[in-house]
């Protein structure tokens, strides 16, 4: 080794010692006869000093910030008064007797700081000093402790680390495969895998029993905050095992990754709520419970009310629902919310307020006194109404509510509060009217209530499933469900959403086939592991608990992907790309 000791590891205890520390100087201070280097690397930070009479001062007195030395010294106890509580290493210093240049750096385009005021392209550019900074190296270590608990957990409670193949066939998950042309197989393509889903079943078939793998997954989609095109899942599969197995299972596994990372005790088990509780009291099937404002469904109160809009809205079969905010909102705001919700998809929006123990506003004279004395309104308070058909109104609502909350800043100053919710009985199969057919809300192996399987081909909207979603603070960290496990069963939910026996067999007739050989009940989950870590770490974007990720267009700026390749490999490939004029 370069180095007899980190930059984190001197004490008090090692005053008097030879050492020899590799790093890269963060700080050079020369101070008139003195020079101060604050050394660093991954585990800590060690002031080195210079002294005047070193052979090597004006050598030093060069150096620059990121250049990368080594230094050979005596360690030293700082007078009391120079000690500093902010450092690790704060009560020694090393004087030293050699200093060795081993790599100069160039002036680096930002600070390698914590607090940096940089744009996001640039650091993703400069990606490798980047994660040269405290901050993203604590996220990144954060990550793999968390890695190494949940591959503990697992193993400890006799899963099995199974790796599935990248270059596979369509899985369907609901978004857009990544393709990779076969050089051998000409005109073919794999597709990367969105989840391992189909083979985690199929490791059921075989008799695994209990599957786990800390996988890459590739959805080809519009990213945001917390979506990448390629991402990372914590997933499992069980056999013989029902919903709350793997519920329990999941909680446990959460408690020990967040006992194991930051020290925290989760309380178990978490809380959970009917899909459609949370869509008419949230308005979202992952709401944040970190704040209240749950909708309030006033179509009662406004039977026979003379406000027209109102009344003629119920008379529909429209729903009045209300976001009740705990603040007196001042026009402004209250046009500007307006503007978001129409730009949800809603007609327009009504409100009044309550303050001084009155009403005021728009709706004021069609609040009923009966409404008030029921409610009890906080004062002041306003009320923001939507009208529209059941749970369509809640979901904006639902939106409206999660704006409201940012713009109030709720949740700011919440670091501690963890909000688990499980949302359980999803609807099995859902309608897509940009398209005008039914499809899974989850995904096609998800198994039906067992009480509901009658009602499949006669009501299929109204089939519940056995699939459930793991939130925290209104994100959605993962997925799951009970599978079908028989052939039949699968192949009358695949009719259902539109496949034609012949399809079906051609993308899944190897899921189809081995159903037939004793396939065992089973279940499982994926969770976001990204999302978790993010959410550990504190960072809004998952983009900083990655360390090589894509920005919001799915570029890779440092290494620069995508990119074009040359015409060699393009033959090989049997490919001809058509490019538009002004690429050319
Ligand atoms: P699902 O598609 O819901 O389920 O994915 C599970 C979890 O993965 C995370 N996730 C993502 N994270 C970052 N970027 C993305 N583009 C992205 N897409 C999804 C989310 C999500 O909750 N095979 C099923 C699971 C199962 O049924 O066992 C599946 O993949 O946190």
């Amino acid at each position: 080794m370069l180095r007899t000791h980190t930059c984190g590891e001197l004490r008090k205890k090692h005053v008097g010692s030879e050492v020899r520390l590799c790093g890269w100087i963060r700080r050079l201070r020369d101070i008139g006869g003195v020079i101060f280097i604050d050394l660093r690397d991954r585990y800590g930070r060690t002031q080195i000093v210079i002294e005047s009479g070193a052979d090597f001062f004006d050598e030093v007195k060069s150096l620059s910030s990121q250049d990368v030395v080594c230094v050979e010294g005596v360690v030293r106890a700082r007078p009391d008064d120079m000690i500093n509580p902010e450092m690790e290493t704060g009560e020694i210093e090393v004087v030293a007797t050699k200093v060795e240049l081993l790599n100069e750096s160039k002036t680096p385009p930002f600070v390698i700081e914590d607090n940096i005021n940089v744009q996001e392209e640039t650091r993703l550019r400069y990606r490798f000093l980047d994660l040269r900074r405290p901050i993203m190296q604590k996220n990144i270590i954060l990550k793999h402790r968390a890695m190494q608990s949940v591959r503990n957990f697992l193993s400890q409670n006799d899963f099995i680390e199974i790796e599935t193949p990248f270059l596979t066939k369509s899985t369907p998950e609901g978004a857009r495969d990544f393709l990779v042309p076969s050089r051998i197989h000409r005109g073919k393509f794999y597709a990367l895998p969105q989840s391992p889903q189909l083979y985690k079943q199929i490791l059921m078939v075989s008799g695994f029993d209990r599957y786990f793998q800390i996988v890459r997954c590739f959805r080809d989609e519009d990213l945001r905050a917390d979506r990448q095109p390629e991402f990372t899942q914590i997933d499992l599969e069980m056999s013989f095992v029902s919903q709350d197995d793997v519920i329990q299972l999941t909680e446990l596994m959460m408690a020990a990754m967040f006992r194991d990372t930051l020290g925290i005790e989760l309380k178990t088990p978490f809380m959970r709520m009917d899909y459609f509780d949370a869509m008419r009291r949230f308005g979202i099937d992952k709401p944040d419970l970190r704040y209240g404002m749950e909708l309030l469904d006033l179509t009662d109160y406004f039977k026979g009310t003379e406000h027209r809009i109102v009344a003629s809205a119920l008379e529909k079969g429209d729903r009045a629902i209300a976001l009740p905010v705990s603040a007196d909102l001042s026009r402004k705001e209250i046009d500007s919310l307006t503007e978001f919700v129409k730009s949800e998809g809603a007609g327009g929006m009504l409100w009044f307020k309550f303050k001084g123990g009155k009403t005021s506003g728009q709706l004021s004279k069609f609040v009923p006194a009966s409404m008030l004395k029921e409610l009890k309104p906080d004062d002041p308070s306003t009320y923001l109404i939507l009208l529209g058909p059941d749970i369509e109104v809640h979901s904006i609502a639902g939106k409206l509510r999660v704006e409201v909350a940012n713009r109030l800043k709720l949740t700011e100053n919440m670091p501690n509060e963890w909000r688990f919710l499980w949302v359980v009985d999803f609807p099995l199969f859902e309608w897509n009217p940009d398209e005008n057919r039914i499809e899974p809300a989850h995904h096609m192996f998800t198994a039906p209530h067992e009480e509901d399987i009658d009602k499949l081909e006669i009501d299929p909207l109204s089939v519940r499933a056995t699939h459930y979603d793991l939130v925290l603070n209104g994100v959605e960290l993962g997925s799951g469900s009970i599978r079908i496990h028989n052939r039949k069963l699968q192949e009358r939910i695949m009719k259902i959403i539109g496949f034609s026996e012949e399809e079906a067999q051609k993308r899944f007739g190897f899921l189809l086939e081995a159903l037939e050989y004793g396939a065992p009940p089973h279940g499982g989950i994926a969770l976001g592991f990204d999302r978790i870590v993010a959410m550990m770490a504190g960072v809004s974007s998952i983009r900083d608990v990655i360390a090589f990720p894509k920005t919001t267009a799915a570029q890779a700026l440092f290494e620069g992907a995508p990119d074009r390749v040359a015409e060699e490999q393009l033959k090989e490939l049997h490919i001809k790309v058509i490019y538009d004029e002004e690429e050319n």
